[in-house]
């Protein structure tokens, strides 16, 4: 298999994270969750009580923020570690959710974050998911998918991941959160949520877990052969 760049975006909770990593589990690719990157700048802003609205803050905010990811062999998976220290359950929280689109409106916040992710997928063998991975971060990706699913189904499924998590939330505050993250993120000047022209569209809402990914698969091997 070549190693190529696998690059998903879509809107919030419609399954890419949980897609992107079957599919870099069963092509051996890394897979690389740039939203838990935004994430983790979020609880850093919130953490250290700065501004994403202020310039001196945002200065202050990216000069002390130090982003990683490390493979935990029990739980199979890449988590984020935030100054060194694991985050991967604090970033999924509803107080995270909440502030984290308005941090991923910050032009330097992305341009930092932007430059980690081109590094981190400079040896391809990647799968990448976020906003802006086809348009911004690899344009170039030999494979672009844009995933969908209706914002009723992705509040069911949310709401089962925080579930699972121990976190309850309404099935109202779930929708509204998605919503307003999809209109912060396909509304903002700095590279907005687009579909860009060269991406396969997938809408998940009538479709397994498995049906998404084996579909994913499908398209990689097309490509890859031609
Ligand atoms: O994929 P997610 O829900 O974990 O992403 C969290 C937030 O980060 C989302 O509201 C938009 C933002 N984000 C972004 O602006 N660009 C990315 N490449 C990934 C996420």
């Amino acid at each position: 298999m070549n190693k190529i760049v696998i690059a998903i975006d879509g809107y919030s909770g419609c399954g890419k994270s949980s897609t992107a990593k079957e599919v870099a589990k069963r092509l051996g690719f890394t897979y690389i969750d740039s939203g838990a990157m935004y994430r983790a700048a979020a609880l850093h802003f919130l953490n250290e009580n700065l501004s994403p609205l202020d310039s001196e803050d945002v200065f202050e905010g990216l000069k002390s923020l130090h982003i990683s990811f490390q493979f935990n062999p029990v739980s199979q998976l890449q988590e984020t570690y935030l100054n060194g220290v694991n985050v991967e359950k604090e970033i999924r929280s509803m107080r995270v959710a909440e502030r984290v689109s308005e941090v991923a409106t910050v032009k330097e916040v992305r341009t930092a974050l932007v430059a980690q992710q081109q590094e981190l997928g400079r040896k391809k063998g990647v799968v990448m998911d976020g906003r802006d991975i086809g348009s911004v971060v690899f344009p170039e990706a030999e494979l672009k998918l844009f995933m969908t699913a209706d914002v009723e189904t992705r509040a069911r499924r949310r709401q089962l991941e925080l579930l699972e998590k121990g976190e309850k939330a309404s099935l109202e505050e779930i929708k509204l959160n998605l919503e307003t993250r999809d209109q912060v993120d396909s509304s903002r000047s700095e590279s907005p949520l687009i579909k860009v022209p060269d991406a396969v569209e997938i809408d998940t809402s009538n479709l397994t877990f498995s049906q998404q990914v084996n579909q994913i698969i499908d398209l990689v091997h097309k490509v890859t052969l031609n």
